[in-house]
Parts: C-alpha cells; structure tokens; sequence
C-alpha cells in the first residue's frame, strides 16, 4: 500500500481534507479498511463510491476486522443491509445499489443506523445522496493500472486507488480524522508485513 499525500487539484479541496492510498492487493485494501475502523468513532457514517468490483465490499471487510468482528462479511446486495454487533463497535454495513428509490431507505428505518451509535458505512451512497449526514467521510476507489505506476503487484491482482475526504463537521475533526488514518494505516501495514492478518 502507499500513501500517495493529496495529489489534488481542485481548489475546491482544501489540500488539507483528502488523504488518497493506493493499494495493490485485495489484503491491502483490507488493511486500509482495518486502519479505518480503527480512526472512527460511534455514530460516524462513510460513504462509498465506486464502480462494480472496485473493492468497497472488500475494504468494509477490512473495516469489520479493524473493529473485532469475527464473522464474514458478505456482500449485503440482496439484503441491503448487514448489521455486525459482536466488534467494539457495531458496523452498519448498506449496500444500496439494488434499492428501486432512494425514498426505500425509509421503510428500513435508516435513520437508526445512519444516527446510531454504531459505524454506518453504505455502498453506492450516491444513491441516496439526498440521505446522507452531513458529516461523513466520503471514500472513493476506482481501478489502477499497474502499467507505468512504479509499483508491483501480486499476480493476478489490480491496483486500486482510494481517495478519502471527510465533508462537514469542523477542520479540526477533519484533520484529526485524516492524521489519525495515516499513523494507523502504517501500524496496520506493519502487521500485514509481519503476517499478523494471515487470518483475513
Ligand atoms: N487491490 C484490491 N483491492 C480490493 N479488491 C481487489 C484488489 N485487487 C483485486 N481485487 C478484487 O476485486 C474484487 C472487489 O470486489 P468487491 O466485492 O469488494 O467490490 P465492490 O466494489 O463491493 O463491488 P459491488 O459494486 O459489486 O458491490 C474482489 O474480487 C477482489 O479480490
Ligand atoms: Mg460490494
């Protein structure tokens, strides 16, 4: 996994409010995840982007771990939401990209989840845009070739770029959710180096 700063642009992001990773394995991405969870606190809410495949499952998985859970984490499409309770916090894992209107979120009472007081992280949250808090941390991951990057990977596996920026709340929750996620995702890296996550 590398930490690639903030390579951003757009003046509309303070350079301060996006820390990006890259990471070359379904392990790695775990990890990232792992480190998260770690960062976050009750009631905190992530919101994922990105296409089919580009490892949202897979990184809410490492999310889970990173709080104590012990059981799978599964894809909840078809049930559009999983609830981990067992972890040192509870993880409220959506996956909205199956709903047939935003409006849906409604009859499962998303708002005890969105507001609880546990982790809330929702697949495809663009989805319900209009339902998001608006504090939240917004995680973006999209495919990366490897051709070119100066990084090897594992056989087989792609690359994967995972922007994270936290939207509302005060700058100082804002850096001290970034800071914290960078130490932790080194500590965590340390671990996979040692093969503390053989498990994952
Ligand atoms: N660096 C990587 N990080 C994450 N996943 C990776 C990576 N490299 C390869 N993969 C593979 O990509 C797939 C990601 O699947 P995952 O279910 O996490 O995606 P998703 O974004 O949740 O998809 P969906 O939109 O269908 O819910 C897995 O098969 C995983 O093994
Ligand atoms: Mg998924």
């Amino acid at each position: 996994m590398t930490y690639n700063g903030n390579p951003s642009r757009n003046p509309d992001v303070d350079s301060r409010d996006i820390a990006v990773f890259t990471t070359w394995t379904p392990e790695e991405t775990r990890a990232l995840g792992a480190a998260l969870a770690k960062v976050l606190y009750p009631g905190d809410f992530v919101a994922l982007e990105g296409e089919l495949a580009a490892g949202k499952t897979c990184l809410v998985q490492g999310m889970a771990l990173g709080l104590g859970h012990t059981g799978t984490v599964t894809s909840p499409t078809f049930t559009l939401l999983h609830l981990y309770e067992e972890g040192r916090l509870p993880l409220y894992h959506f996956d909205v990209y199956r709903l047939t209107a935003p409006e849906e979120l409604e009859s499962l009472g998303y708002e005890d989840y969105f507001y609880g007081d546990g982790i809330c992280v929702v697949e495809w949250s663009g989805l319900v845009a209009a339902y998001l808090p608006e504090r939240r941390l917004s995680v973006s991951m999209e495919r990366v070739d490897r051709s070119g990057s100066g990084e090897e990977a594992g056989d087989g596996e792609e690359g994967r770029r995972i922007r994270l920026t936290p939207i509302g709340g005060d700058g100082a929750w804002r850096a001290a959710l970034l800071g914290n996620l960078c130490m932790a995702s080194v500590n965590q890296i340390g671990d996979l180096d040692r093969g503390a996550n053989e498990e994952i």
